[in-house]
């Protein structure tokens, strides 16, 4: 028995009844949630669950339509993001707003900036602060530099700061470590622990049950806007908690290859970059998929953008199909049968002002004649069939993407450029976000795509996806292709070892 539960503490904050409905979707239905001081709690469900929704209420984003917070006890109404913020609730969302115009220590302070004599800004004390709290979180990035220059581990860094920037007692995390590299990741985990002993509330929404079952104290599952189940991490297990989000169990085993592999379609030639990598050498087969492991930062993802067009390499061939193409834009790629599905799904992915149908179909039926019943028929039977096979939960397909959850919009992306029918298509980290439901049919999918002749290079920081998925594994470190090894008998710690260039001596 935990000595949690026996404790019994009073909440710092509490949701009584929570309800907020959307056009045809009721996202929470009357749901209860207590947060504890020096204690976090775990938030899951499936992608749409209703997670970030709770977030965005607790937050002022949105107002529920029925039900009743407390905080310390009292009845609190929290009508803005300022009221939220003023009342000491803070939180690190899942899409984060900042501002690519802005330095770092302008995204982190804006609205909130320390102030120098006559109400003006005080630069100087601005820029020491978002230092000191970046430094806090162990990020080394400089509070001058502009927020575009950044990559997207270090943008959300910078969210995490500001969060931290409102001394807040009760602390929201949705998703944070999507978006980080490992070393981020620890990082994290230490600045939750000390939370924690400063007595704060931390809400912790994760589809990662290692890390739930590392840093949680008490867990709540959702589905479907409901309160499920919900107690202390102790009491359960990741099978418990699985069956409670899905309801059913879920099988953890990935999809063996059973096609031959066919001809080798791609050949990569000494792509190199400037900064990014240098001398990268492969080549791929049709059915086969190929898995890029390393650490963030390692150049994968650069190396596949080059690839795709978005930006050109230094030097090097990409041939496809025995011709030399060398994209010199993404529109060059797809001609020649290349996407790539971006792991930064806000910036390069979906329009999220258009419905579902028009993201999924736009691309791969370009003749926009004149929209008559056959075309728009031919546009939902399209989008139906692949939001289906990726379990996309969505109120109806002329939904605008911008309404739906998390991973909901990363499964409308990846739809979107399967439904090209490429030759060739680049993956970068498939499933980051979607739940561990979805994650099972992404992965048949992708599968059974190849065994009809797709060539896949599937992006992942996940080993078990790494290993359990691909057929050969490329391993980058600084830029450089480190290794290249047959997925027969890898090890996860043989790759960890290769992508932080441990040799075996050394770690002995
Ligand atoms: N602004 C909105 N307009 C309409 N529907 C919305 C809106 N925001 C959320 N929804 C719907 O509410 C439901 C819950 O969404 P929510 O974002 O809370 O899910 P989530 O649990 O955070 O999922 P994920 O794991 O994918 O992030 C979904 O069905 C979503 O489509
Ligand atoms: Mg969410």
């Amino acid at each position: 028995m935990s000595t949690l539960a026996a404790q019994n503490p009073t909440p710092i904050l509490s949701l009584e009844g929570i309800t907020k409905d959307f056009p045809g979707v009721r996202a929470l239905s009357a749901v209860n949630l207590n947060l504890y001081p020096g204690e976090v709690t775990a938030l899951v469900g499936e992608n749409g669950a209703g997670k970030s929704t709770v977030v965005k209420v607790l937050t002022g984003i949105y107002q529920p339509d029925a039900g009743l917070i407390r905080l310390h006890g009292e009845p609190a109404s929290l009508s803005t993001p300022n009221d939220a913020a003023g009342m000491g609730i803070t939180a690190i969302h899942q899409e984060t707003v900042l501002f690519d115009d802005l330095s770092v220590a302008e995204n982190i302070f804006i609205g909130h900036a320390p102030k120098a004599r006559f109400g003006m800004v005080d630069w100087n004390q601005m820029n020491d602060q978002a230092k000191a709290l970046l430094n806090r979180i162990g990020a080394t990035i400089n509070p001058t530099t502009l927020l575009r220059d950044l990559g997207i581990a270090n943008k959300h860094m910078v969210a995490i700061a500001r969060a931290l920037s409102i001394d807040a007692s009760v602390v929201i995390m949705d998703e944070p470590t999507a978006a980080l590299s490992h070393k981020e990741i620890e990082e994290l985990y230490l600045l939750v622990e000390q939370l924690k002993s400063d007595g704060k509330a931390i809400l912790f929404i994760s589809h990662k049950f290692d890390e739930i079952f590392r840093i949680a104290d008490r867990y709540t599952v959702f589905r479907d806007g409901e309160l499920v189940g919900d107690g202390v991490i102790g009491d359960t297990n990741s099978a418990e908690l699985v069956e409670l989000m899905v309801g059913r169990a879920v099988d953890s085993v990935f999809p063996q290859r059973t096609n031959e592999l066919g001809e080798t379609i791609l050949c990569v030639e000494g792509y190199s970059h400037p900064t990014e990598f240098d001398d990268i050498n492969f080549s791929l087969k049709r059915g086969e998929i190929l898995g890029f492991y390393g650490l963030v930062g390692a150049g994968r993802s650069e190396c596949m953008q080059a690839l795709f067009g978005i930006t050109r390499p230094s030097s090097g061939n990409l041939i496809i199909n025995d011709e030399v193409v060398t994209p010199k834009s993404p529109a060059d790629a797809i001609n020649h049968g290349l996407v790539y599905v971006p792991e930064d799904r806000g910036k390069q992915g979906a329009i999220t002002a258009l419905p579902i149908v028009d993201n999924i179909a736009l691309p791969s039926l370009k003749t926009t004649s004149n929209k008559g019943f056959v075309r728009m028929a031919q546009e939902y039977a399209l989008a139906q069939q692949y939001t289906q096979r990726l379990e996309l939960k969505a109120a109806a397909l002329d939904q605008h993407v911008g309404e739906l959850s998390g991973g909901n919009q990363q499964k409308v992306v990846i739809a979107k450029w399967l439904a090209t029918q490429p030759k060739v298509i680049i993956l970068d980290e498939p499933t980051k976000g979607i739940d561990i439901g979805s994650k099972a049919a992404v992965h048949a999918f992708m599968r059974e795509l190849a065994s009809q002749g797709l060539a896949v290079i599937m992006v992942s920081s996940e080993i078990p996806e790494i290993i359990g998925m691909s057929d050969r594994i490329i391993v980058m470190r600084e830029g450089r292709q480190v290794a290249q090894l047959d997925n027969q008998n890898v090890s996860p710690e043989r790759l960890v070892r290769e992508a932080a260039g441990i040799t075996e001596s050394s770690a002995a």
